[in-house]
């Protein structure tokens, strides 16, 4: 049988991401009364940063901790990944020790290129085009929050980077309407699009974009890799910064939500990040459990 990679929500059905989603659940009410299952007994994740973390490193450590495995943290430096020994050979030595692997990188390229040497399941710990992890999470939490997401009208506003490449994926599986507002030179990749369109409709105007939303989501303007052009992208997106009249624009019920890191002031404003529409710290928790069903998935 081949191995089950996640490089993109594509790489499972529907009914596939739905059962993770249904599984997390059920592991996070399990873990609010303290219950673990060993369902990863002996199992070992290797897991490659080639880019900072905070969240999905310690989501994925402590969900192989709880589940009965464990976790290897490779850095940005320290291995010999970061020294130039090349993915082809990093991928057929760790997967002749290891039980799943975890990548974190730039080019998706070079994910889909570690996968094809890998005999385990390699996940998307975000590279440079997705991040369908935290889709699994944001996916989760608007479950519990409001239901199916299905027909809802979920806004994104700001840069079209891997997160907003994520959601368009998203909108097309989970049949969601996605109305994308970012500067004109910010707009998602066009293959991508091209392949979402009948989800997915582009408007500048990020007041018009909020309209009647249920749900508005945002992400930093310069992503990881991107520092460098952190001034001129504070220019250019500061109409599409979430605040309160965006959010006054949006349905009375609607949520917030941000991977995180945020910063405050520039994509987001402090009274939404910490208002009451705002999600993002259980957001940020679900990471946790959405990890562990899709860990448990990929390696049962
Ligand atoms: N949202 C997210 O992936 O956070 P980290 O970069 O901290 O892992
Ligand atoms: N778009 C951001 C997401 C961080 C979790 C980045 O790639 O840096």
């Amino acid at each position: 049988m081949s191995v089950k990679h996640f490089l993109t929500l594509d790489s499972l059905k529907r009914t596939d991401l739905e059962s993770i989603i249904n599984r997390a659940l059920e592991l996070k009410n399990k873990l609010k009364k303290r219950k673990f299952e060993a369902t990863l007994n002996n199992r070992v994740l290797g897991m490659i940063f080639e880019k900072s973390s905070t969240r999905t490193r310690v989501s994925f450590e402590t969900g192989m901790a709880q589940l009965g495995g464990h976790a290897i943290y490779l850095a940005p430096t320290g291995s010999q990944i970061g020294r130039g020994e090349s993915i082809q050979d990093t991928a057929r030595v760790l997967s002749k020790m290891v039980d799943c692997i975890m990548l974190r990188t730039f080019k998706h390229d070079r994910l889909e290129q570690f996968a094809s040497y890998s005999d385990v399941p390699v996940i998307n710990g975000l590279s440079d085009s997705f991040h369908p992890c935290q889709l699994l999470a944001d996916l989760l939490t608007y479950k519990e929050a409001r239901g199916s997401i299905e027909n809802k009208k979920v806004v994104w506003l700001g840069d079209g980077n891997n997160m907003c490449h994520s959601y368009m994926n998203a909108a097309r599986i989970f049949s969601f309407q996605l109305v994308i507002a970012c500067p004109k030179e910010f707009t998602p990749d066009s293959e991508i699009l091209k392949f979402s369109k009948e989800n997915i409709l582009l408007e500048h105007d990020p007041y018009k974009a909020a309209d009647s939303a249920d749900l508005v989501v945002t992400d930093v303007w310069a992503s990881m890799g991107q520092e460098n052009d952190q001034k001129n992208r504070k220019e250019k997106f500061k109409k599409y910064q979430v605040n309160s009249e965006i959010m006054s624009q949006a349905k009375d019920d609607a949520l917030f939500m941000h991977c995180l890191p945020a910063h405050r002031g520039e994509e987001v404003t402090e009274e939404v990040l910490e208002g009451s529409q705002s999600m993002v710290w259980e957001e940020a928790g679900n990471r946790l459990h959405s990890q562990k069903a899709l860990l448990e998935f990929l390696l049962a």
